[in-house]
């Protein structure tokens, strides 16, 4: 279970402002919702401001308030609800959100996060001693039928064994995370069966019997020469 605070206050940068390429991004993102819709922009400006900063710090989150006329509980609320937004510094390399919701602690959740503890700290969000690595545990990532998996960056990693994840986790930590393939980290294609598929081999054989309507007949012309669209067309 994560919990959500802001970092310490010993490690709030003073101040944040969006490089300008960001700024007019930002600016582009807020323009495609209607006028006076457009703090529903919040979560993909924070987003860009993570992916500055490499996390969401108090300053952030003021800025990014400002920007958008908002009240800056309302988006730390956003920022402190949403495990995709780090509220701190995190690895250089890799922060590895592990999912520990139900069916990901069934298939194993409990393995993967003691190669975290022992590999990175066995703190969350304490980094390992080159700065390069620090996990956390998250609710569900939306992946359970491929349990268990971990989230790095924008890439989820699946199916995953305590030997293969410490595997993958040794490759991020090499600056080599950028050869692992994410998604299943066995023969499996997304979602599908292991091996290939085993259901609903045979090709479809019902034909198409659907006969589209006839288009409806044109009214008849009205005394003055304008259609009748009282009287029903025959
Ligand atoms: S329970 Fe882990 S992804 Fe859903």
């Amino acid at each position: 279970m994560s919990v959500r605070r802001l970092a310490d206050e010993a490690i709030q940068p003073k101040g944040f402002a969006f490089t300008a390429e960001n700024l007019a991004w930002a600016k582009k993102k807020m323009a495609e919702y209607p006028a006076g819709r457009q703090q529903s922009a919040v979560i993909p400006i924070l987003w860009k401001a993570q992916e500055q900063e490499g996390w969401v710090s108090r300053a952030v989150i003021e800025t990014v308030a400002e920007l958008l006329g908002m009240a800056y509980i309302r988006v730390l609320e956003v920022a402190t609800f949403y495990t995709q937004f780090l509220l701190k510094p995190v690895g250089s390399r890799a922060h590895v959100q592990v999912c520990g919701t139900t069916p990901c602690m069934l298939r194993g959740a409990e393995d993967i996060r003691a190669v975290c503890e022992r590999k990175i700290s066995t703190e969350p969000f304490e980094l390992n001693k080159d700065g390069t690595l620090s996990w956390e545990e998250v609710e569900c990532l939306g992946a359970c039928v491929n349990a268990p998996m971990v989230m790095i960056g924008n890439d989820t990693y699946e199916d995953l064994t305590a030997e293969s994840f410490e595997a993958l986790l040794d490759k991020f930590a090499a600056g080599k995370g950028k050869d692992v393939t994410p998604g299943p980290q066995v023969e499996r294609h997304f979602g599908a069966p292991e091996g290939g598929q085993v259901v609903l081999l045979d090709k479809p054989t019902a034909k198409r019997t659907y006969t589209p309507f006839p288009p409806p007949a044109e009214a008849p012309a009205a005394p003055g020469g304008k259609p009748d669209a009282q009287k029903p067309s025959k």
